[in-house]
């Protein structure tokens, strides 16, 4: 089969995907349900109906464009990512999945191939935390492993709940209906940019995931007592943000100490109550990101992290308390799934690796209900959740092209 991947359209529809953005140019912030969100949601909407596929959206807003196949009763092979994008993001993290995703689809329409399978196109909604703080929000419900009572109880900085939110943008079907059946897609493959350095050290332009490390995330609210910070003398201080200091140096501790670089720790929130520079902070509030590969190891962390939280409150005298957001396990890719797209390089003579993705991704839900595996693009310097995150449209064009030949490949089995 002669496949094309049509680069300058994909290029165009990258960069008017990024045009959809809540900050200027170069960075992306695309916050979910958000006015540009909805936007880029009708954009995509636009294009896959523009490829005559049949669109639907669930109650959360993950969007479903198929492509029917000869045997539109079989389980379809699913591909896909997210569009939102975290604050002062990049334009390729999720997007490309996305857009190459239906590239590939409408890149085998153009060879004039129908496979047996139908082949569907997935948008997921939120896999970024930044609204409601839990990330994969729409793949966590879809695979059931977040159940609808999360419409009440994930707010945002608003205080409005997910229920509220969703329906004002028009997601009005009740929440239960989302959750999908194990077994209604034969397989799901994300193409995503890798985030990391290792393809561009060796000078590949793809890598096919073997298996998707295990994410957590904490809340921690530390209380302590505010007060003047010219009268009150340091010896009678109990200061929430040292004590936030403290446990945040506690979990790098922790992360390096694992024995392994697998496992990462990152204090990525931290705010301070009053605020006021001549006022003692009294509240001080942090979001901790721990990850591994390994799930003992990453579980060890986060034990560590929180006995180092009971010797700090005890010592400083402030109170603690830790909510866990999220404690996944890892995910194994399906073998058949990482054959086929090995495969599919070679087919068209790209040399490729296997390696592990180190971040979450919504294939790591997606593997509860389906086989998966994802294939990753290179990016420069391995940087992401940047303005300056980049893909070359070459090294795009190539993973679609293996996207295109795998899907078909997967979609004829
Ligand atoms: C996804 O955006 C992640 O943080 O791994
Ligand atoms: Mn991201
Ligand atoms: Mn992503």
């Amino acid at each position: 089969m002669n496949i094309y991947i049509n680069e300058a359209q994909l290029t165009s529809e990258l960069e008017k995907l990024a045009s959809f953005s809540e900050t200027p140019a170069p960075s992306v912030t695309r916050i979910v349900f958000s006015a540009v969100d909805m936007a880029a949601r009708g954009y995509i909407k636009q294009l896959c109906a523009a490829a005559a596929l049949e669109i639907r959206e669930d109650a959360v807003g993950n969007t479903f464009a198929r492509w029917r196949g000869r045997q539109p009763e079989l389980p379809a092979v699913g591909t896909g990512s997210h569009i939102d994008a975290i604050p002062h993001a990049g334009k390729f993290d999720g997007t490309v999945g996305v857009l190459g995703g239906l590239e590939a689809i409408r890149a085998l329409q153009r060879a004039g191939a129908q496979p047996k399978r139908s082949v569907e196109l997935l948008l997921f909604t939120s896999e970024e935390p930044t609204r409601f703080g839990i990330g994969c929000l729409g793949s966590r419900l879809l695979c059931g492993s977040l159940d609808a009572s999360a419409g009440e109880y994930l707010k945002d900085r608003n205080g409005l709940t997910l229920d509220e939110v969703r329906r004002q943008a028009g997601y009005t079907a009740a929440l239960e209906t989302v959750a999908m059946k194990k077994g209604c897609y034969a397989a799901f493959v994300e193409l995503h940019i890798e985030q990391g350095p290792l393809l561009e050290k060796e000078d590949l332009a793809v890598g096919v995931v073997t298996a998707i490390a295990a994410p957590s995330a904490l809340r921690v609210l530390i209380e302590g007592e505010g007060g003047h910070a010219g009268a009150v003398l340091l010896p009678d201080r109990h200061d929430a943000f040292l004590a936030a200091a403290e446990l945040a140096l506690a979990v790098e501790l922790a992360a390096k100490g694992s024995g392994s670089l697998d496992t990462v720790g990152t204090v990525g929130v931290c705010e301070v109550f009053p605020g006021a520079v001549n006022s003692i902070p009294s509240k001080t509030k942090l979001e901790i990101d721990i990850r591994d590969v390994d799930l003992r190891r990453r579980d060890a962390v986060l034990a560590q992290v929180l006995r180092a939280s009971e010797e700090i409150g005890a010592r400083r005298q402030v109170r603690f308390s830790i909510e866990t957001i999220n404690a996944d396990p890892p995910a194994q890719c399906d073998e058949h799934i990482v054959e086929a797209l090995c495969r599919s390089c070679d087919d068209i003579g790209l040399p490729h690796k296997r390696l592990v993705s180190r971040a979450y991704h919504d294939s790591l839900f997606m593997s509860q209900i389906a086989p998966v595996s994802m294939l990753f693009v290179r990016c420069r310097g391995g940087i992401s959740h940047r303005p300056d995150e980049y893909s070359s449209a070459a090294d795009i064009a190539a993973g679609v092209k293996v996207l295109a030949q795998a899907l078909y490949r997967l979609a004829e089995n």
